[in-house]
């Protein structure tokens, strides 16, 4: 079982020093920490998805398709991103084909999020690819010391329950459910039922009967190897 802490990033970790002094030199060292592509995309989730996120019907599904076919580092097919979604550094995350997210979710790609094919998330459902560094000593504020990131894969065929939280490092299993309101903070067995806080299993899926991936090869690397 892998930790935050083992896992590579895509992006390098923000340095944690020197400590910044002020809110200026607080945003200046946030706007260092990200490309001009990335500068642009947070500003572009900020203001446009301020426009699109509240918009109802089909004439808000599509919006948020193309604003986010453009912002995000990959989404396939039409997602169905509904009303009062929230994706924060969304360049990291990359996404398959037929994405359901459902209003109130919050989605940070900081640290990289790679999500499957058939992927569900309920209700204010919260992914979190990135924490604060809190290692440096009391002397500097947390707020002072950077973060730490660590990407988050979840596989296809994954339904993340209302409430549930994933923490920085999990890789959800291909087929996974993860039940209301649990905190998953370990990886977490293909077809596995998983609740409670941290989530342990409480049941299983039935399995296919042959290997799902003979008939639709995962959209990425399960087992990370
Ligand atoms: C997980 C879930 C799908 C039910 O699965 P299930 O296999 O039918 O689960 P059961 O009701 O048989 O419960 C199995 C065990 O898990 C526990 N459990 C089920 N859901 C739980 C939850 N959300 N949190 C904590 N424990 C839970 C049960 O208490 C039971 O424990 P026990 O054996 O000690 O009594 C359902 O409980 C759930 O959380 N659904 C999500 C609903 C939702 O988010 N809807 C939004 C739609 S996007």
């Amino acid at each position: 079982m892998s930790t935050p802490e083992t896992r590579p990033s895509p992006s390098p970790p923000a340095p944690p020093g020197p400590p910044a002094k002020g809110l200026v030199a607080l945003v200046r060292n946030f706007l260092r920490t990200l490309s001009p592509r990335q500068a642009a995309t947070v500003w572009a989730e900020d203001w446009i998805g301020m426009l699109v996120r509240p918009i109802p019907g089909f004439t808000g599904f599509g919006l948020r398709w193309l604003l986010y076919r453009v912002l995000f580092g990959r989404l396939g097919g039409l997602p169905f991103i509904y009303k009062g979604v929230y994706f924060e550094h969304s360049y990291g995350i990359d996404a398959g084909s037929n994405l359901h997210v459902s209003a109130g979710a919050v989605l940070y790609g900081r640290g990289g999020l790679t999500i499957g094919n058939d992927v569900m998330i309920g209700h204010y459902a919260t992914i979190y690819t990135s924490q604060h560094h809190w290692g440096l000593g009391p002397e500097i504020p947390m707020i002072r010391q950077g973060h730490v990131s660590a990407p988050v894969v979840i596989g296809d065929d994954v339904w993340i329950g209302a409430h549930a939280v994933v923490l920085p490092g999990v890789r959800i299993g291909r087929g996974t459910v993860v039940a209301a309101g649990a905190v998953v903070n370990r990886d977490t067995a293909p077809y596995s039922i998983v609740a409670g806080v941290p989530a342990r299993v409480v049941g299983e899926r039935p399995r296919p009967a042959i290997d799902a991936e003979t008939i639709r090869p995962p959209l990425f690397d399960e087992e990370g190897s």
